[in-house]
């Protein structure tokens, strides 16, 4: 069944969807982009979510198409438009239209684009090998550009070698993975870097530094060495729609015992909690 996507105002096919070759988001990357999980209908931290689409649009100059009732409207009726249990929405805003020229004032209106995919249940719980790669991306990742071609060229390289997922570093610090977060336990102690210019303040980073403290489990937000992420006892990632995924092989050797650790498993429990508790809320 073709899917209904929410482009400029309309609601249509997929294949209906079409934009204008000089949009800027294909002439020069020229965009945003955020992606919701959704889980029995609720849509999973959306007011984060929109509030890192704004600060993503503020910072490079995009004015905001919509606020968060709008935003939320859209992806509702989207849900609604594209039946399934969990979804995984796409929003994505681009400068719009213009002549092939850098100067922004040329486009005159967002090209805003939303469309849902169901969320499928892909179990990770085994773990998954992932690589250590140089960061070669700009200095403004906390940005969630579409412009994703470094990303790309690094997930790649991991899946060429067999792994999953590329680890960063720069200059000796871990920032964050391909396209995930990165959390690491040494001693009983969860670390993960803090949020600066060079990670995305992933909305899933938030919430597991927020439940682990909750919890009483110690976690820090302080910077990483690569060092540190290969001698850890656990190494975790985590994304919007793969939420927390052991990392059980690094380089090609075993992550602590070579399996998915017991702090992971607690913060696994303890986030598979949240969810429930948030989709029984109602
Ligand atoms: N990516 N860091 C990067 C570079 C990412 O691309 C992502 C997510 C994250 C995790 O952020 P969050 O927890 O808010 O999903 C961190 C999405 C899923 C993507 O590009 O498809």
């Amino acid at each position: 069944m073709s899917s209904i996507v929410y482009l400029n105002g309309l609601y249509l096919p997929i294949e209906e969807a079409k934009i204008s070759v000089l949009d800027r988001g294909f002439t020069f990357g020229d965009g945003v982009y955020e992606v919701i999980p959704v889980y029995h209908g609720h849509i999973f931290r959306l007011k984060e979510h929109i509030e890192r689409l704004n600060n993503s649009l503020d910072e490079v100059y995009i004015d905001r198409p919509h606020d968060l009732a709008q935003w939320e409207e859209i992806l509702r009726e989207l849900v609604h438009q594209n039946p399934a249990e969990d979804h995984s929405l796409y929003i994505q805003v681009t400068r719009g239209i213009s002549e092939r020229d850098h100067a922004i004032e040329m486009a005159t209106k967002q090209t805003v684009f939303a469309m849902s995919k169901p969320l499928l249940k892909t179990d990770r719980s085994a773990g998954i090998s992932a690589i250590v790669e140089e960061d070669i991306r700009w200095k403004y990742c906390h940005i969630k550009a579409i412009t994703l071609l470094p990303s790309v060229v690094l997930r790649h390289r991991a899946r060429q070698t067999g792994a999953t997922e590329a680890l960063l570093v720069k200059d000796g610090y871990v920032t964050e993975g391909a396209a995930s977060n990165i959390f690491i336990v040494k001693d009983g102690v969860v670390k993960t870097p803090p949020k600066d210019g060079g990670l995305l303040p992933g909305i899933t980073r938030d919430l597991v530094v927020e439940l682990l403290i909750k919890s009483g489990i110690p976690c820090e937000e302080v910077a990483i060495t690569d060092k540190e992420l290969k001698q850890a006892d656990e190494i975790w990632i985590t994304s919007s729609t793969w939420e927390i995924v052991p990392v059980v092989e690094l380089d090609a050797e075993p992550v602590g015992t070579g399996r998915p650790g017991e702090v992971w498993q607690q913060a696994s429990k303890i986030y598979q909690a949240f969810k429930t508790g948030m989709t029984n809320d109602d």
